[in-house]
């Protein structure tokens, strides 16, 4: 077996000269949420990154197959980026909604050039929490129904609403939350009843919807709400078909459709820009977060303008939407993907890498499922193929190895058995063969 190399890097990280790791954790657990969960049985500080890689307060240099959880899209401190938000920092950080500034409505308009059909009305908010719930709140408004259709196995925030939405018993607190907010099974093909081999699967588990609508709301709803893979349940993709029927239902129940592309958007599934857009549909409302901002605060909300004009009856207003340092950020992002062709990056790598970890899948039983598109990779670990229980402690020991050998990765599903990989898009040849090669080394240590 190949010893894993990480590739090269021409940037030299400054000296860190600040508190050590060890104090930092002391200060976090004095004066930090305690609730807040560290990767790791030794905790990593992170003082630098340049593109793909990052640094620790040691020095020692990574690859970032997580991206700050999915959300380093163009690359850390990518120069377009540092530069357009150095310039717009030091012009004017802040003015807020109620002036006009350039740079909110430039980056608007360079958002809803990416979006299809009429979805051109964009809405700045800080967090991909705050989107979905402004979402959830129009398409309430739009249709003057209540209910909402939502999946098992998403993730949609850590606010009320997005708990509401959220089907992880892990991420809800014992409050009361999820008013008129009904779960549908999720369409996880390789747990859920409807298997690979099984061509019709799309449907079948769309007709949960239909029957959800039926059995447990008044016959109308005010909208459905998915993500496009799901992120934290583990990189589930929806079999072909899922969302086209699954619209269909919702629409005819009166409701709307929206997109949570807060992880699959920008590019990163590789053949399309948006996730919706591999299953061959177009929502009503969409949310994003995350690779938006390249690791700034920064989150949308887009739709159309019949939507955006039922949040006429009041006035709305958001502090911080589109301030001009985010919007310059945001659309310097944009620029990014398109100038160094992050999406076809993304395909390039992400098939490379899909193949070597479906050679490893027959190499190694542990790995039930490798799934996910272009750089939004799965692997499903389970302790035996045929009852497919998780594999929870040896996905835990394949992220410590993986870091011993300088590659970050992530895991996620319900009962963390799936182990997530999403680098940035601007990953390179050499980094896909690194990758490959430390997976191989890591179950070889299970
Ligand atoms: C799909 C999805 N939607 C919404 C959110 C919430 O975003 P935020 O943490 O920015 O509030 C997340 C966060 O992980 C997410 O993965």
């Amino acid at each position: 077996m190949k010893t894993p190399t990480l590739p090269p890097s021409s940037h030299t990280p400054q000296k860190y000269t600040g508190p050590s790791a060890a104090e930092v954790l002391a200060q976090r657990k004095q004066f930090l949420n305690p609730g807040i969960f560290l990767y790791y049985k030794e905790p990593i500080m992170f003082v630098e990154g340049k593109m793909q890689y990052i640094w620790d307060d040691q020095g020692r240099r990574y690859l970032d197959g997580l991206g700050g959880i999915v959300t380093i899209s163009v690359g850390h401190g990518h120069p377009h980026v540092v530069a357009a938000a150095n310039k717009q920092n030091e012009t004017l950080q802040h003015s807020t909604t109620i002036y006009l500034h350039p740079n909110v409505g430039a980056f608007a308009e360079k958002l809803a050039s990416k979006m299809p059909g009429d979805l051109k009305v964009c809405y700045f908010v800080n967090s991909g929490s705050e989107a979905n719930d402004l979402a959830l709140l129009m398409a309430r408004l739009y249709t003057n129904n209540y209910d909402l259709i939502a999946l098992r196995n998403a993730y949609h925030g850590g606010n009320a609403s997005g708990m509401g939405m959220t089907a992880h018993s892990t991420w809800k607190y014992n409050v009361p939350h999820s008013f008129g907010v009904h779960h549908a099974i999720a369409p996880y093909p390789y747990r859920g009843p409807y298997g690979y081999d099984d061509a019709d699967a799309g449907r079948k588990y769309a007709d949960d919807v239909k029957n959800l609508i039926e059995y447990a709301t008044p016959g109308k709803v005010a909208g459905f709400i998915a993500e496009s893979i799901q992120g934290v349940g583990g990189f589930v993709e929806f079999p072909q078909g899922y969302l086209k029927h699954t619209y269909e239902h919702v629409r005819a129940a009166g409701g709307i459709c929206i997109a949570d592309e807060v992880q699959t958007g920008f590019g990163r599934t590789g053949t399309h820009f948006w996730g919706f857009e591999t299953q061959g549909v177009i929502p009503d409302i969409v949310t994003m977060a995350k690779g938006i901002g390249n690791g700034c605060p920064l989150a949308a909300v887009v739709t159309t303008p019949k939507i955006a004009a039922s949040m006429l009856g009041k006035v709305h207003f958001n502090t911080f939407g589109g301030n001009p340092v985010v919007s310059a950020i945001g659309k310097a992002v944009l620029e990014v993907i398109e100038q160094e062709k992050l999406q076809e990056n993304s395909l390039k790598q992400g098939n490379r890498i899909k193949a070597g970890l479906e050679k490893l899948k027959a190499k190694y039983s542990i790995i039930g499922d490798v799934r996910g598109k272009g750089l939004l990779l799965g692997i499903e670990m389970v302790k035996d193929r045929t009852t497919k229980e998780p594999a929870r402690a040896e996905c835990a020991a394949v992220l410590e190895h993986a870091r011993e050998m300088g590659l970050l990765i992530g895991k996620g599903g319900l009962w963390g058995q799936t182990i997530r990989f999403a680098p940035p898009m601007c990953i390179t040849d050499a980094d896909a063969e690194f990758i490959v090669d430390v997976f191989d080394a890591a179950f070889a240590k299970i």
